[in-house]
């Protein structure tokens, strides 16, 4: 293993594949989650989605607890509204990447802040479920 990673979904990603495909694609999550895990095979991940804002910092202190190199966090609605979430990413030891399938700097104005984004390595936005594998890379590589 090169990396133990924590990869996090947050509210109504779950419904990924029937919501909204226009912005967000037609790959449900357990696509998404299968194709990183066929991807790269020499990381260890832990794929988890909540619609809860405790659950999410529940599995974030999770992750700093287990030791884990870094997170793929996307907080979904909660990006834009969350200090809470914002607190527990900036409490833990691992770092952690925003991911977002859709352009949020293109999409409505409240979508364009993150309270996420200030405490994480950086954001990938609007490249769909690429955007993941990103990330993934970024762990790979530059840490
Ligand atoms: C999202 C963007 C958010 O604004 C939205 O609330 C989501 C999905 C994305 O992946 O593009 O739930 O995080």
């Amino acid at each position: 293993m090169t990396a133990s990673l924590l990869v996090l979904n947050g509210p109504n990603l779950n419904l990924l594949g029937t919501r909204d495909p226009e912005a967000y694609g037609t790959a449900s999550l357990d696509a998404i989650e299968t194709e990183l895990d066929a991807s790269f095979s020499s990381v260890e991940f832990d794929f988890r989605q909540h619609n809860g804002e405790g659950a999410l910092i529940d599995s974030l202190h999770d992750a700093h607890e287990q030791n884990r190199d870094g997170i793929v966090l996307n907080p979904g609605g909660y990006t834009h509204t969350s200090v809470a979430l914002r607190d527990a990413v900036d409490a833990i030891a691992p770092p952690t990447v925003e991911v977002h399938l859709s352009n949020v700097h293109a999409r409505e104005d409240f979508r364009r802040t993150s309270r996420i984004a200030p405490v994480c390595v950086g954001q990938v936005s609007g490249f769909g479920a690429a955007g993941y594998h990103m990330a993934v890379r970024y762990f790979l590589q530059w840490t």
